[in-house]
């Protein structure tokens, strides 16, 4: 008796511990976002665009286009696949751009002040994650347009683009949390204020890795 009580309780704590980790995410995503707009205050500097938009793109846009199709915290759970996509889409379009511009900011920043380019771990690892993004971005055309890619299938092509898409997402993380290493960051926020803001990429990428996988592995369940 004791026992199948247990058993019931289990699947209700798993499915409350994916909803609290996906708002979890969200509320990181935005938080990051937020705070980071608020040290910068984007149109102080040209400098100031750079942090800005970043965490807009990958913080926020890049997060929120992932989490669309998580199948516990998503905000368009009630709608179908296909809107989902749609939207992703666009959240995805939003977040190329504001990386475009967030690296324009930089380099434009750097030529003013007769700086050399990509020194740092942050600029290089930066530099091959807005590339990445861009040619991710492009790469998923097929899947609207699925005539340019012959021979392929629809489901191949979905399964590429979620690992890539993951990936990117990585990258986009691990270029988030360098950028929290710089000088400007380190010498604007407190100790306690850095662990929080670093914790924010961090924890969103375990959270969003898991959603990845997860539904790859669902996937493939379903196929056996
Ligand atoms: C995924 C997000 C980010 C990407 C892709 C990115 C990309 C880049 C790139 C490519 C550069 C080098 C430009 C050059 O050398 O010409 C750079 C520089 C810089 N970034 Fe970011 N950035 C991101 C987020 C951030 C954040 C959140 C901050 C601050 C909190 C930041 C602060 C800086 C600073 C201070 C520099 C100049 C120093 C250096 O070159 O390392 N970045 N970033």
């Amino acid at each position: 008796m004791a026992q199948s009580k247990e058993a019931e309780a289990e699947p209700r704590l798993f499915a409350f511990a994916r909803v609290a980790s996906a708002v979890v995410t969200h509320f990181l995503g935005i938080t990051l976002t937020g705070f980071v707009a608020v040290l910068a205050r984007p149109g102080s500097s040209w400098f100031s665009w750079h942090p800005f938009f970043m965490t807009l793109a990958f913080s926020f846009f890049m997060t929120e286009a992932i989490l669309l199709f998580s199948p516990h915290g998503s905000p368009l759970k009630k709608f179908s696949h296909k809107v989902k996509g749609r939207v992703h889409w666009m959240l995805q379009c939003a977040c190329v751009t504001c990386a475009a511009l967030g690296l324009a900011a930089i380099l434009y920043n750097k030529h003013l002040h007769g700086k050399p380019h990509f020194t740092s771990w942050h600029g290089l690892l930066g530099v091959i994650t807005v590339c990445t993004v861009a040619v991710q971005s492009l790469a998923a055309v097929p899947l609207i347009y699925h005539s340019l890619a012959k021979g392929w299938s629809l489901a191949k092509l979905k399964r590429y683009h979620a690992a890539s898409g993951l990936v990117t997402y990585l990258l986009g993380s691990g270029s988030l949390l360098l950028g929290l290493t710089s000088g400007w960051f380190t010498s604007s926020v407190s100790d306690a204020a850095w662990y929080l803001a670093a914790l924010c990429p961090v924890l969103s990428a375990l959270i969003i890795m898991n959603q990845v996988t997860s539904a790859y592995v669902a996937r493939k369940r379903l196929q056996s």
